[in-house]
Protein backbone atom coordinates (compact mmCIF):
# COMPACT_ATOMS: atom_id res chain seq x y z
CA UNK A 1 0.00 0.00 0.00
CA UNK A 2 2.99 2.42 -0.57
CA UNK A 3 3.91 2.37 3.17
CA UNK A 4 7.44 0.90 3.87
CA UNK A 5 7.57 -0.75 6.86
CA UNK A 6 9.92 -0.27 9.21
CA UNK A 7 11.70 -2.60 11.21
CA UNK A 8 10.38 -1.82 15.00
CA UNK A 9 13.58 -0.31 17.44
CA UNK A 10 14.88 -3.00 18.89
CA UNK A 11 14.36 -1.11 22.37
CA UNK A 12 10.68 -2.59 21.74
CA UNK A 13 11.52 -5.93 22.82
CA UNK A 14 11.69 -4.96 26.59
CA UNK A 15 7.47 -4.01 26.24
CA UNK A 16 6.81 -7.35 24.59
CA UNK A 17 8.35 -8.65 28.36
CA UNK A 18 6.69 -5.95 30.66
CA UNK A 19 3.25 -6.62 28.69
CA UNK A 20 3.71 -10.55 29.06
CA UNK A 21 4.21 -9.57 33.04
CA UNK A 22 0.70 -7.88 33.00
CA UNK A 23 -1.03 -11.52 31.96
CA UNK A 24 1.40 -13.17 34.29
CA UNK A 25 3.96 -14.44 32.23
CA UNK A 26 7.62 -14.32 33.14
CA UNK A 27 10.53 -14.62 30.37
CA UNK A 28 11.10 -18.28 29.89
CA UNK A 29 14.85 -17.67 29.02
CA UNK A 30 17.57 -16.17 31.30
CA UNK A 31 18.06 -12.12 31.18
CA UNK A 32 21.32 -11.77 32.03
CA UNK A 33 24.18 -13.13 31.24
CA UNK A 34 25.34 -14.69 35.19
CA UNK A 35 21.79 -16.11 35.46
CA UNK A 36 22.36 -17.74 31.69
CA UNK A 37 25.93 -19.19 32.64
CA UNK A 38 24.86 -20.37 36.00
CA UNK A 39 22.03 -21.78 34.40
CA UNK A 40 24.24 -23.12 31.62
CA UNK A 41 26.53 -24.74 34.45
CA UNK A 42 23.69 -26.83 35.89
CA UNK A 43 22.63 -28.78 32.30
CA UNK A 44 25.80 -28.96 30.66
CA UNK A 45 28.03 -31.92 31.84
CA UNK A 46 31.40 -31.06 33.29
CA UNK A 47 33.29 -32.60 30.36
CA UNK A 48 31.19 -30.28 28.20
CA UNK A 49 31.62 -27.07 30.90
CA UNK A 50 35.42 -27.55 31.14
CA UNK A 51 35.51 -27.42 27.23
CA UNK A 52 33.28 -24.11 26.70
CA UNK A 53 34.27 -22.23 29.94
CA UNK A 54 37.66 -23.24 30.45
CA UNK A 55 40.97 -21.72 28.88
CA UNK A 56 44.83 -22.06 28.44
CA UNK A 57 47.45 -21.99 31.91
CA UNK A 58 46.10 -20.53 34.88
CA UNK A 59 43.13 -18.80 32.53
CA UNK A 60 44.42 -15.03 33.04
CA UNK A 61 43.67 -13.92 29.91
CA UNK A 62 40.21 -15.37 29.96
CA UNK A 63 39.74 -12.97 32.66
CA UNK A 64 42.02 -10.28 31.60
CA UNK A 65 39.50 -10.09 28.77
CA UNK A 66 36.60 -9.62 30.90
CA UNK A 67 38.65 -7.64 33.54
CA UNK A 68 39.58 -5.38 30.20
CA UNK A 69 36.30 -4.27 29.90
CA UNK A 70 35.66 -2.49 33.00
CA UNK A 71 38.29 -0.35 32.81
CA UNK A 72 36.95 1.59 30.71
CA UNK A 73 33.41 3.53 31.64
CA UNK A 74 30.91 5.31 28.98
CA UNK A 75 30.35 8.95 30.09
CA UNK A 76 26.90 9.86 28.34
CA UNK A 77 25.81 12.72 26.32
CA UNK A 78 22.33 14.75 26.77
CA UNK A 79 19.69 16.34 24.93
CA UNK A 80 20.61 15.00 21.54
CA UNK A 81 17.73 13.99 19.93
CA UNK A 82 17.98 9.89 20.69
CA UNK A 83 14.19 9.54 18.83
CA UNK A 84 15.19 7.39 16.10
CA UNK A 85 18.53 4.98 16.27
CA UNK A 86 20.15 2.95 13.26
CA UNK A 87 21.95 -0.02 14.50
CA UNK A 88 23.14 -1.14 10.89
CA UNK A 89 26.58 -1.79 9.75
CA UNK A 90 28.06 -2.02 6.33
CA UNK A 91 30.47 -4.80 6.02
CA UNK A 92 31.60 -6.19 2.41
CA UNK A 93 28.52 -4.92 0.64
CA UNK A 94 26.03 -6.25 3.07
CA UNK A 95 23.61 -3.87 5.15
CA UNK A 96 23.65 -6.03 8.45
CA UNK A 97 21.36 -4.70 10.69
CA UNK A 98 23.44 -4.60 14.04
CA UNK A 99 27.30 -4.99 14.59
CA UNK A 100 26.63 -8.53 16.47
CA UNK A 101 28.08 -11.41 14.95
CA UNK A 102 27.53 -15.39 16.27
CA UNK A 103 31.09 -16.13 15.94
CA UNK A 104 32.89 -19.30 15.30
CA UNK A 105 32.35 -21.93 17.97
CA UNK A 106 33.25 -25.66 17.39
CA UNK A 107 31.40 -28.89 18.52
CA UNK A 108 28.23 -27.32 19.53
CA UNK A 109 26.82 -30.79 19.65
CA UNK A 110 28.20 -31.57 23.27
CA UNK A 111 26.33 -28.33 24.61
CA UNK A 112 22.91 -28.74 22.97
CA UNK A 113 21.45 -31.85 20.76
CA UNK A 114 20.66 -29.35 17.74
CA UNK A 115 24.36 -27.88 17.99
CA UNK A 116 24.87 -25.31 14.99
CA UNK A 117 21.35 -26.19 13.46
CA UNK A 118 20.07 -24.37 16.38
CA UNK A 119 22.81 -21.58 15.85
CA UNK A 120 21.83 -21.34 12.55
CA UNK A 121 17.76 -21.10 12.81
CA UNK A 122 18.42 -18.77 15.52
CA UNK A 123 20.46 -16.07 13.24
CA UNK A 124 18.22 -16.37 10.90
CA UNK A 125 15.10 -15.60 12.71
CA UNK A 126 17.22 -12.50 14.05
CA UNK A 127 19.44 -11.87 10.65
CA UNK A 128 22.34 -11.93 13.15
CA UNK A 129 25.26 -13.22 10.56
CA UNK A 130 26.86 -16.13 11.89
CA UNK A 131 30.48 -17.61 11.67
CA UNK A 132 30.61 -21.38 11.23
CA UNK A 133 33.83 -23.13 12.66
CA UNK A 134 35.42 -25.68 10.40
CA UNK A 135 35.16 -28.22 13.43
CA UNK A 136 31.41 -27.91 13.76
CA UNK A 137 29.14 -31.06 14.73
CA UNK A 138 26.97 -30.25 11.91
CA UNK A 139 28.09 -29.77 7.91
CA UNK A 140 28.43 -26.76 6.23
CA UNK A 141 25.56 -27.84 3.84
CA UNK A 142 23.23 -28.42 6.24
CA UNK A 143 24.16 -25.32 8.44
CA UNK A 144 23.19 -23.47 5.24
CA UNK A 145 20.51 -25.17 4.66
CA UNK A 146 19.17 -23.99 8.38
CA UNK A 147 20.14 -20.65 7.68
CA UNK A 148 18.69 -19.94 4.91
CA UNK A 149 19.09 -16.38 3.23
CA UNK A 150 20.65 -14.86 6.15
CA UNK A 151 24.22 -13.93 5.85
CA UNK A 152 26.80 -16.12 6.98
CA UNK A 153 30.89 -16.60 6.90
CA UNK A 154 33.07 -19.60 7.86
CA UNK A 155 35.87 -20.07 9.53
CA UNK A 156 39.29 -22.11 8.32
CA UNK A 157 40.88 -24.15 10.58
CA UNK A 158 43.33 -24.59 7.60
CA UNK A 159 44.88 -28.16 7.41
CA UNK A 160 47.76 -29.57 6.39
CA UNK A 161 46.27 -31.18 3.00
CA UNK A 162 45.84 -28.21 0.53
CA UNK A 163 43.32 -30.12 -1.62
CA UNK A 164 41.70 -30.01 1.80
CA UNK A 165 41.58 -26.77 2.37
CA UNK A 166 40.70 -25.68 -1.20
CA UNK A 167 37.81 -28.50 -0.86
CA UNK A 168 36.41 -27.04 2.15
CA UNK A 169 36.51 -23.37 0.38
CA UNK A 170 34.49 -24.50 -2.73
CA UNK A 171 31.70 -26.39 -0.18
CA UNK A 172 31.28 -23.11 1.61
CA UNK A 173 31.45 -20.82 -1.54
CA UNK A 174 28.97 -23.51 -3.10
CA UNK A 175 27.01 -23.12 0.19
CA UNK A 176 26.33 -19.09 -0.21
CA UNK A 177 28.91 -18.43 2.98
CA UNK A 178 29.87 -15.23 1.85
CA UNK A 179 33.42 -14.78 3.60
CA UNK A 180 36.31 -16.71 4.60
CA UNK A 181 37.55 -16.23 8.47
CA UNK A 182 41.23 -17.79 8.78
CA UNK A 183 41.91 -18.30 12.48
CA UNK A 184 45.54 -18.41 13.03
CA UNK A 185 46.32 -18.52 16.40
CA UNK A 186 44.83 -22.37 16.97
CA UNK A 187 47.82 -24.54 14.69
CA UNK A 188 48.55 -26.26 17.76
CA UNK A 189 46.34 -27.47 20.54
CA UNK A 190 47.24 -25.04 23.98
CA UNK A 191 47.52 -26.47 27.57
CA UNK A 192 44.39 -26.57 29.01
CA UNK A 193 44.24 -27.78 32.63
CA UNK A 194 40.06 -28.25 32.23
CA UNK A 195 40.17 -30.56 29.31
CA UNK A 196 43.48 -32.28 30.36
CA UNK A 197 42.08 -33.09 34.07
CA UNK A 198 39.12 -35.16 32.49
CA UNK A 199 41.41 -36.17 29.30
CA UNK A 200 38.54 -35.06 27.15
CA UNK A 201 39.06 -33.63 23.83
CA UNK A 202 35.77 -34.31 21.99
CA UNK A 203 37.07 -34.64 18.14
CA UNK A 204 38.72 -37.67 19.37
CA UNK A 205 35.44 -39.09 19.96
CA UNK A 206 34.25 -38.05 16.11
CA UNK A 207 32.30 -35.38 17.90
CA UNK A 208 32.98 -31.57 15.73
CA UNK A 209 34.53 -33.50 12.53
CA UNK A 210 31.31 -33.59 10.44
CA UNK A 211 32.75 -31.53 7.51
CA UNK A 212 35.98 -33.79 7.29
CA UNK A 213 33.76 -36.92 7.23
CA UNK A 214 31.41 -35.83 4.81
CA UNK A 215 34.03 -34.02 2.64
CA UNK A 216 35.06 -35.68 -0.57
CA UNK A 217 39.26 -34.98 -0.70
CA UNK A 218 39.39 -36.53 2.95
CA UNK A 219 37.18 -39.26 2.35
CA UNK A 220 39.59 -40.21 -0.77
CA UNK A 221 42.43 -40.22 1.65
CA UNK A 222 41.01 -43.23 3.73
CA UNK A 223 41.30 -47.34 2.87
CA UNK A 224 37.84 -47.62 4.19
CA UNK A 225 34.83 -45.12 4.76
CA UNK A 226 34.58 -43.31 7.89
CA UNK A 227 31.46 -45.32 8.44
CA UNK A 228 33.18 -48.66 8.43
CA UNK A 229 36.59 -47.79 10.31
CA UNK A 230 35.75 -44.65 12.36
CA UNK A 231 39.28 -44.95 14.52
CA UNK A 232 41.32 -44.40 11.56
CA UNK A 233 39.85 -41.52 10.07
CA UNK A 234 39.85 -39.84 13.20
CA UNK A 235 43.71 -40.27 13.29
CA UNK A 236 43.86 -39.11 9.74
CA UNK A 237 41.84 -36.41 10.86
CA UNK A 238 44.34 -35.54 13.62
CA UNK A 239 47.22 -35.67 10.99
CA UNK A 240 45.79 -33.03 8.98
CA UNK A 241 43.71 -30.79 10.98
CA UNK A 242 46.63 -28.37 11.41
CA UNK A 243 49.75 -26.73 9.25
CA UNK A 244 51.86 -24.98 11.42
CA UNK A 245 54.52 -24.44 9.06
CA UNK A 246 52.15 -21.94 7.23
CA UNK A 247 53.74 -18.26 7.29
CA UNK A 248 52.44 -15.00 5.70
CA UNK A 249 53.41 -16.40 1.94
CA UNK A 250 51.25 -18.96 2.00
CA UNK A 251 48.26 -16.69 2.05
CA UNK A 252 48.57 -16.42 -1.00
CA UNK A 253 47.28 -19.71 -1.57
CA UNK A 254 43.81 -18.76 -0.11
CA UNK A 255 43.97 -15.40 -1.97
CA UNK A 256 44.05 -17.62 -5.54
CA UNK A 257 41.65 -20.34 -4.15
CA UNK A 258 38.72 -18.02 -3.10
CA UNK A 259 36.96 -14.73 -4.22
CA UNK A 260 35.38 -14.59 -0.71
CA UNK A 261 36.85 -11.84 1.24
CA UNK A 262 39.16 -13.03 3.43
CA UNK A 263 39.47 -12.08 6.87
CA UNK A 264 42.47 -13.26 9.37
CA UNK A 265 41.31 -13.74 13.12
CA UNK A 266 43.67 -13.71 16.15
CA UNK A 267 45.37 -10.42 15.31
CA UNK A 268 47.02 -8.61 18.34
CA UNK A 269 49.68 -7.14 17.05
CA UNK A 270 49.55 -3.81 14.97
CA UNK A 271 52.41 -4.86 13.51
CA UNK A 272 50.58 -8.32 12.17
CA UNK A 273 47.61 -5.94 11.44
CA UNK A 274 49.37 -4.36 9.20
CA UNK A 275 51.10 -7.18 7.29
CA UNK A 276 47.96 -8.67 6.71
CA UNK A 277 46.85 -5.40 4.67
CA UNK A 278 49.68 -5.89 2.60
CA UNK A 279 49.04 -9.52 1.65
CA UNK A 280 46.14 -8.49 0.06
CA UNK A 281 43.75 -9.77 3.35
CA UNK A 282 40.17 -8.18 3.41
CA UNK A 283 39.70 -7.60 7.56
CA UNK A 284 40.59 -8.32 10.85
CA UNK A 285 39.43 -10.01 14.07
CA UNK A 286 41.42 -9.29 16.73
CA UNK A 287 40.90 -11.94 19.09
CA UNK A 288 43.40 -13.88 21.58
CA UNK A 289 40.53 -17.54 20.89
CA UNK A 290 38.87 -16.70 24.62
CA UNK A 291 41.81 -17.07 26.05
CA UNK A 292 41.94 -20.27 25.05
CA UNK A 293 45.35 -20.71 23.25
CA UNK A 294 48.21 -17.87 25.36
CA UNK A 295 47.50 -17.66 28.49
CA UNK A 296 48.75 -14.51 29.61
CA UNK A 297 48.30 -13.23 25.96
CA UNK A 298 46.99 -9.35 25.87
CA UNK A 299 43.35 -9.05 26.53
CA UNK A 300 41.45 -7.53 23.36
CA UNK A 301 40.19 -4.70 24.46
CA UNK A 302 43.76 -3.70 24.85
CA UNK A 303 44.83 -4.75 21.96
CA UNK A 304 42.29 -3.67 19.63
CA UNK A 305 42.55 0.21 19.44
CA UNK A 306 46.68 -0.35 18.13
CA UNK A 307 45.33 -2.63 15.42
CA UNK A 308 42.59 0.00 14.69
CA UNK A 309 45.35 2.32 14.29
CA UNK A 310 47.59 0.15 12.43
CA UNK A 311 44.45 -0.34 10.32
CA UNK A 312 43.78 3.02 9.39
CA UNK A 313 40.30 2.08 8.04
CA UNK A 314 41.94 0.55 4.97
CA UNK A 315 39.71 -2.90 5.85
CA UNK A 316 37.24 -3.39 9.02
CA UNK A 317 38.04 -4.67 12.20
CA UNK A 318 36.33 -7.20 13.90
CA UNK A 319 36.69 -8.13 17.76
CA UNK A 320 36.11 -10.70 20.37
CA UNK A 321 36.64 -11.44 23.66
CA UNK A 322 34.72 -11.53 26.44
CA UNK A 323 31.56 -9.84 25.19
CA UNK A 324 28.75 -10.75 27.96
CA UNK A 325 26.41 -7.56 27.13
CA UNK A 326 25.78 -4.54 25.18
CA UNK A 327 28.38 -2.03 27.32
CA UNK A 328 31.20 -4.35 26.55
CA UNK A 329 29.94 -4.27 22.89
CA UNK A 330 29.45 -0.22 22.95
CA UNK A 331 33.07 0.12 24.32
CA UNK A 332 34.30 -2.38 22.22
CA UNK A 333 32.42 -0.51 18.79
CA UNK A 334 33.64 3.04 20.39
CA UNK A 335 37.45 1.86 20.19
CA UNK A 336 37.07 1.28 16.51
CA UNK A 337 35.49 -2.10 15.95
CA UNK A 338 33.30 -2.29 12.77
CA UNK A 339 31.48 -5.32 14.67
CA UNK A 340 32.26 -7.64 17.45
CA UNK A 341 31.52 -11.56 17.56
CA UNK A 342 30.07 -13.57 20.31
CA UNK A 343 31.23 -16.66 21.92
CA UNK A 344 30.76 -18.36 25.34
CA UNK A 345 27.84 -15.97 25.55
CA UNK A 346 25.48 -17.81 23.18
CA UNK A 347 27.13 -21.53 24.44
CA UNK A 348 25.43 -20.97 27.56
CA UNK A 349 22.30 -19.63 25.34
CA UNK A 350 22.47 -22.42 23.58
CA UNK A 351 23.13 -24.71 26.31
CA UNK A 352 19.78 -24.00 28.46
CA UNK A 353 17.50 -22.92 25.48
CA UNK A 354 18.34 -24.33 21.86
CA UNK A 355 17.19 -22.28 19.28
CA UNK A 356 14.78 -20.21 21.22
CA UNK A 357 17.42 -19.87 24.31
CA UNK A 358 19.81 -18.28 21.11
CA UNK A 359 17.03 -16.08 19.93
CA UNK A 360 16.13 -14.64 23.22
CA UNK A 361 19.60 -13.74 23.95
CA UNK A 362 20.06 -11.91 20.56
CA UNK A 363 16.91 -10.21 20.89
CA UNK A 364 17.91 -9.05 24.49
CA UNK A 365 21.60 -8.12 23.42
CA UNK A 366 20.21 -6.03 20.87
CA UNK A 367 17.62 -4.31 22.89
CA UNK A 368 20.31 -3.48 25.23
CA UNK A 369 22.70 -2.37 22.84
CA UNK A 370 19.68 -0.15 20.82
CA UNK A 371 19.06 1.40 24.64
CA UNK A 372 22.40 1.23 25.50
CA UNK A 373 23.21 3.71 22.11
CA UNK A 374 20.30 5.58 22.87
CA UNK A 375 20.96 6.86 26.49
CA UNK A 376 24.49 7.43 25.65
CA UNK A 377 23.56 10.49 23.26
CA UNK A 378 24.05 8.12 19.88
CA UNK A 379 21.60 7.50 16.82
CA UNK A 380 23.94 5.29 14.79
CA UNK A 381 27.43 3.74 16.09
CA UNK A 382 28.93 5.99 13.08
CA UNK A 383 28.98 8.58 15.54
CA UNK A 384 30.77 6.81 18.61
CA UNK A 385 34.25 6.77 19.13
CA UNK A 386 36.66 6.94 21.61
CA UNK A 387 35.90 10.25 22.94
CA UNK A 388 32.28 8.57 24.24
CA UNK A 389 34.74 6.66 26.90
CA UNK A 390 37.45 7.11 30.33
CA UNK A 391 39.63 4.95 30.86
CA UNK A 392 39.03 4.20 34.90
CA UNK A 393 41.89 5.05 36.79
C1 LIG B 1 33.95 -23.86 23.11
C2 LIG B 1 34.64 -22.95 22.18
C3 LIG B 1 34.96 -23.40 20.90
C4 LIG B 1 35.58 -22.54 19.98
N1 LIG B 1 35.81 -22.98 18.72
C5 LIG B 1 36.36 -22.14 17.81
C6 LIG B 1 36.54 -22.57 16.47
O1 LIG B 1 36.18 -23.66 16.10
N2 LIG B 1 37.13 -21.71 15.62
C7 LIG B 1 37.54 -20.45 15.99
O2 LIG B 1 38.07 -19.70 15.19
N3 LIG B 1 37.35 -20.02 17.26
C8 LIG B 1 36.77 -20.83 18.17
N4 LIG B 1 36.56 -20.39 19.44
C9 LIG B 1 36.93 -19.00 19.80
C10 LIG B 1 35.76 -18.03 19.55
O3 LIG B 1 35.56 -17.83 18.17
C11 LIG B 1 36.03 -16.65 20.18
O4 LIG B 1 37.29 -16.19 19.73
C12 LIG B 1 36.00 -16.68 21.70
O5 LIG B 1 35.03 -17.58 22.15
C13 LIG B 1 35.71 -15.29 22.25
O6 LIG B 1 35.80 -15.26 23.66
P1 LIG B 1 34.47 -15.33 24.59
O7 LIG B 1 33.81 -16.61 24.29
O8 LIG B 1 35.00 -15.30 25.99
O9 LIG B 1 33.62 -14.14 24.27
C14 LIG B 1 35.93 -21.23 20.37
C15 LIG B 1 35.61 -20.78 21.66
C16 LIG B 1 34.96 -21.61 22.56
C17 LIG B 1 34.59 -21.08 23.91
Amino acid sequence: LGIVSERPPFADYQFGIYLAGLQGELPEHPISAAELERKAAEVMTPEALGYVAGGAGAEHTVRSNRDGFDRWRIVPRMLRDIGRRDLSVELFGRTLPAPIFLGPVGVQSIVHDDAEIATAKAAAATEIPMVLSTASSNTIEDVAEANGASPRWFQLYWPSDRELAASFIRRAEASGYEALVVTLDTWLLAWRPRDLSLAYLPFLKSIGIANYLSDPVFRAALEAPPEEDPQAAILHFVRVFSDPTVTWDDLAFLRDTTTMPILLKGILHPDDARRAIDHGMDGIVVSNHGGRQVDGAIATIDALSGVVSAVDGAVPVLMDGGIRSASDAFKALALGADAVLLGRLYMWALAVGGEAGVVALLRGLLAELDLTLALSGYRSFREVDAAALVRDS
